[in-house]
């Protein structure tokens, strides 16, 4: 199948792209606070980029699952399914060929729909059933990108399904994102021991640098000595919302240069910050050749809790034969009030 480019547009002028190969989203123009279109999604200009050892899975749909399995190891009853371990000792998001490298079906419904088709099949990556999965991107009048995704299976598999954009709201090729300003709805994040693996206790956000509870520049503890910031080398750490369930706002950040706002709403339990800790600047073909250097871009992949299968205490991941996977998520753009 041959790798194509999407176009998802608005009468706001707002413009999304997103490729067939991992169904990733390649730009998304949004206005400033002067109406100005700034790309806020890092990303490349040739999509056989997209396909290089290392990439650092810049706007791709991830899966089957996202984030780690300790020792790329589940069980559901008594059959133990062994993943790729493609991250120290554990498998991460869905193994080196997981969806982020297929090339999806795709059907452009309209100027502002684009519906995407992967079959997944039973054993591929380790994971168990064959998996119909259905990735719905949306441009809203409101200037909101919504993912609804989709799957069925026809054996007991697991499934953790998120996108990983990396956004820079300063614009694609800024280099830092500490001066945005974040807040999250969590109270407790998600403890991981060294290996970034979930040790299943959830931490209190309360006096340390993963409270987001009230506005707060991604920067001013970032570095902070704290043993969870030392094993993230930075924020990578899964947030627990404080919201129960349906699809809710969760999350906003902005840049002052800009003024560009952006508002996360999901009917997943948590959200992956990730601060592009492990962005290092040696890549020479980021859009218009910009390089994206250590922290130039930020992820905020909802999703479930990192190795669910192996902790029974957090939300289920399971996904049995007769049920459909259904879970929205909006990455609503503004300016910032
Ligand atoms: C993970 C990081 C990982 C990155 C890969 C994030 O979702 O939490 O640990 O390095 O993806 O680019």
């Amino acid at each position: 199948m041959k790798l194509q480019l999407f176009t998802l547009t608005n009468q706001n002028n707002m413009k999304v792209t997103i490729t067939n190969l991992g169904g990733r989203v390649v730009s998304i123009f949004v206005p400033d606070k002067n109406g100005k279109m700034v790309d806020v999604a890092l990303g490349y200009d040739n999509l056989q980029c997209y396909l290089k050892d290392n990439e650092p899975y810049f706007g791709a749909i991830i899966g089957r699952y996202g984030n780690r399995i300790a020792k790329g190891k589940f069980s559901l009853g008594n059959k133990e399914y062994r993943l790729e371990i493609n991250n120290g000792p554990n498998a991460l998001h869905g193994g080196s060929d997981g969806f982020h490298n297929k090339v999806w079906q795709a059907e452009q419904i309209d100027d502002h729909v684009l519906i995407l088709g992967l079959f997944s099949p039973d054993g591929e990556g380790g994971y168990p059933g064959n998996l119909n999965v259905k990735v719905t991107y949306s441009l809203t009048p409101e200037n909101a990108l919504k993912i609804d995704y989709e799957a069925e299976t026809d054996k007991k598999t697991i499934i953790n399904l998120t996108n990983h954009s990396y956004f820079n709201l300063d614009g694609e090729g800024n280099l830092s994102i500490s001066d945005h300003v974040l807040t999250i709805d969590a109270d407790h994040i998600v403890e991981v021991d060294e290996t970034a693996i979930a040790t299943g206790n959830l931490l209190t956000v309360e006096n340390t640098p993963f409270d987001f509870r009230k506005p707060k520049s991604i920067g001013n503890h970032i570095d902070d000595e704290h043993q969870q910031i030392r094993f993230g080398q930075g924020y990578d750490h899964t947030f627990v919302f404080n919201k129960k369930e349906g699809l809710e706002k969760v999350a906003s950040i902005y840049s002052d240069k800009t003024g560009i706002n952006l508002d996360v709403f999901t009917e997943e339990p948590g959200l992956q910050l990730y601060t592009g800790n492990f962005l290092d600047g040696k890549d020479k073909d980021g859009k218009n050749g910009n390089p994206y250097p250590h922290r130039s871009g930020f992820c905020l992949e909802t999703q479930h809790f990192p190795d669910s299968p192996n902790q029974p205490n957090f939300p289920s991941t399971v996904l049995n034969v007769g049920e459909t996977y259904n879970t929205t998520t909006i990455y609503q753009f503004g300016i910032h009030q």
